[in-house]
């Protein structure tokens, strides 16, 4: 298949619309990650998305929507917490979790009686879901396993030839996935931290569970190994004298670091010399798909604040990671 890059400008958006609309599969950009865009509504379309991304069946799709009206009818009932959220955070990095309504297909939820619905604060999506007049199913558009796209070039890198277009908009804003919460149980459980931080999320529900999840209520997307990249990435865990194992030399390891320029390496990539987690996590993904294309032996990965958008980039990064790592002087010892 011959995938087109298209302008995201009102004629490609256009034509990305009549590629949805015809039960094809389109990769689009969001203010998150670039997703890989189907019609909700049709099984068959979104089976082929669930196909070129070699996602497993069990991981439920998010359904985006160009306004907050037309969430509503994928759902079975929306209580007013749903309502205040959407009106405080729509659009926005925030996917809402609740019963999903029968005219949802299976495929999309993976059997789950919920549906995740959100609205992304990215122009070129909203008029691509409203030109298409449907709800489109989109997981981040990139292969499983991989890590989510911020830059159409990296949707390329990854699903040229597979898909029917890109949408070509250039690198995402906030550059992590949505946060996910569910609503269908109570009280609120946040199953992904993501691109609303969560201390925004408290001031609307002051009683947020945030203790990862167990059984039936766990997204099953977020598994504990994802986000891998080829090189193996360790997690520096700071003051940790415990580390035993493999040694080695600075030179042969990559390191993503946070605020500080590490000397010695044989790559380094900085997330956010201010400390500003935003731009940390802006930058997080293409970083390390940087990192891990110069072909090290190791990827060390540098700790940043849990707060803000930093919850979300820890969870990234140990979902990323095959073990520990600590510096010691030249060397960095790695832990298998
Ligand atoms: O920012 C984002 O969320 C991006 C852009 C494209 O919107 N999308 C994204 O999709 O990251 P994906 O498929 O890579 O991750 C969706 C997450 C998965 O962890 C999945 O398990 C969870 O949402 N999810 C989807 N439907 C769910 C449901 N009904 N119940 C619980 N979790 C659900
Ligand atoms: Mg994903």
């Amino acid at each position: 298949m011959d995938t087109q890059l298209l302008a995201a400008d009102p004629s490609g958006i256009a034509q990305a619309a009549a590629f949805l609309s015809k039960g094809g599969v389109v990769a689009f950009p969001t203010e998150t990650v670039y997703g890989l865009g189907a019609d909700a509504h049709s099984a068959e379309a979104v089976a082929k998305v669930f196909e070129v991304k070699n996602r497993p069946r069990f991981d439920p799709t998010i359904v985006h929507v160009a306004t907050p009206a037309d969430a509503e009818p994928l759902w079975t009932d929306v209580p007013p917490v749903a309502r205040r959220l959407m009106e405080a955070f729509w659009p926005g990095p925030l996917t809402l979790v609740l019963p999903k309504a029968p005219s949802v297909p299976d495929i999309v939820t993976a059997g789950l009686p919920t549906v995740a619905v959100r609205m992304p604060a990215h122009k070129v999506a909203l008029e691509m879901i409203a030109a298409a007049g449907r709800p489109i199913a989109a997981p981040s558009a990139n292969r499983f396993g991989r890590s989510s796209p911020t830059h159409h070039d990296h949707v390329l890198g990854d699903l040229d030839g597979l898909i029917d277009a890109v949408l070509a908009a250039g690198p995402t804003a906030v550059g992590i996935e949505s946060t996910v919460l569910s609503l269908a149980v109570s009280p609120p459980r946040l199953l992904r931290p993501g691109g609303t931080p969560l201390e925004a999320l408290r001031e609307h529900v002051p009683d947020l569970r945030v203790d990862p999840p167990q059984g039936p209520s766990a997204s099953p997307g977020t598994l504990p190994r994802h986000y891998l990249p080829a090189t193996p990435l360790f997690l520096l865990e700071a003051g940790d004298a415990t580390c035993v194992g493999e040694i080695l030399e600075r030179r042969r390891c990559a390191i993503l670091a946070y605020r500080r320029r590490w000397e010695g390496f044989g790559k380094i990539e900085v997330l956010a010399d201010s400390g500003d987690l935003r731009q940390a996590a802006a930058q997080l993904f293409a970083a390390l798909r940087r990192l891990d294309a110069a072909g090290l032996a190791a990827i060390v990965a540098e700790p940043v604040p849990e707060e803000g958008l930093g919850l979300a980039i820890m969870d990234r990064l140990r979902r990323a990671s095959s073990g520990r790592a600590c510096l010691a002087g030249e060397h960095v010892q790695v832990q298998r």
